[in-house]
């Protein structure tokens, strides 16, 4: 009987603590989450990330015009095509799950000029999949690829899906690897991969960039990127560890058998 009883009283004891703790473990996680989330508009909204600066805060329409004017750039339409409302209205979508947004001050402008680097060196989206982009933009590209080079908010906002989408399950984003979300498994350091600009080309053109020395297309968005980052007045020497993807093998080699 007494034994009984002292089980049971064991049970409720244990019942009141487990319950005890789920209490004060949703309570501590709904109060953390609270206290963080910030609103600032149309820019940015819900999230954590909108507590810092945003990008309006620290980049304005005559910095996006330098940028854009100072250099001839290989874009089919650089000039016009790309503005600084389509940009900051695209980057509204993603600036909630940090780009540009993440972190101190210059690493928030350091991942703007290296976005926009990728975009004045060369970017277009026309080895992308239509399918999966136009998913997440809700936009049907499979029929109207075209829209993309109509609209430059369009265009941004597929260009700023791709820096901040991984390619794969397990693999970092562009967006993880610059801001230092990312951390290398041992295959990555064996394969050269490491945080910084370089592995971004990894992640955005392959072993078309990637993995072939010094070549003239990877030292052309190297140059783009550290040409912004002193327009923007963070200066050259802050590109970071890393700068290239010279000896890096591919995140997702484009011809797997073609190992020699
Ligand atoms: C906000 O800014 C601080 C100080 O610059 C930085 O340490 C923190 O990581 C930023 N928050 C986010 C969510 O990036
Ligand atoms: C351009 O694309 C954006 C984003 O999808 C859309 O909101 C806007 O209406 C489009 N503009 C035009 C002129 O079609
Ligand atoms: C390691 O990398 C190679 C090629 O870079 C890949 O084929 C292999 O699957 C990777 N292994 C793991 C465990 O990720």
């Amino acid at each position: 009987m007494g034994s009984s009883r002292r089980v049971s009283a064991v049970v409720l004891l244990v019942v009141v603590v487990v319950a005890m703790l789920a209490v004060t473990g949703v309570y501590g996680k709904e109060k953390k989450k609270k206290e963080k989330i910030c609103n600032k508009g149309w820019e940015c909204s819900g999230s954590v990330y909108c507590c810092n600066e945003t990008i309006t805060d620290y980049f304005q329409v005559y910095q996006f015009e330098e940028l854009f004017s100072k250099r001839n750039t290989p874009v089919a339409h650089a000039n016009g095509f790309w503005d600084y409302q389509s940009f900051i209205t695209a980057a509204a979508l993603y600036e909630p799950l940090g780009f540009g947004t993440t972190g101190e001050k210059q690493i928030k402008m350091k991942e703007v000029a290296a976005f926009l680097g990728h975009v004045g060196s060369k970017t277009s989206c026309t080895n992308d999949n239509y399918g999966i982009i136009g998913q997440a933009l809700k936009v049907d590209l499979l029929s109207h690829p075209e829209y993309l080079e109509q609209n430059a908010t369009l265009a941004f906002q597929a260009a700023i899906w791709r820096w901040m989408t991984p390619m794969k399950k397990k693999q970092p984003s562009a967006h993880d690897v610059f801001v230092g979300n990312w951390k290398p498994t041992k295959n990555d350091t064996s394969s050269k991969r490491l945080p910084g600009f370089g592995a971004t080309m990894n992640i955005l053109y392959s072993d078309l960039v990637c993995g072939q020395g010094f070549i003239d297309s990877m030292n052309n968005i190297i140059s783009h990127y550290q040409y912004y980052l002193d327009l923007m007045g963070v200066g050259r020497e802050q590109s970071g560890d890393n700068l290239d993807c010279a000896e890096q093998a591919a995140f997702n080699p484009t011809a797997p058998t073609a190992t020699s």
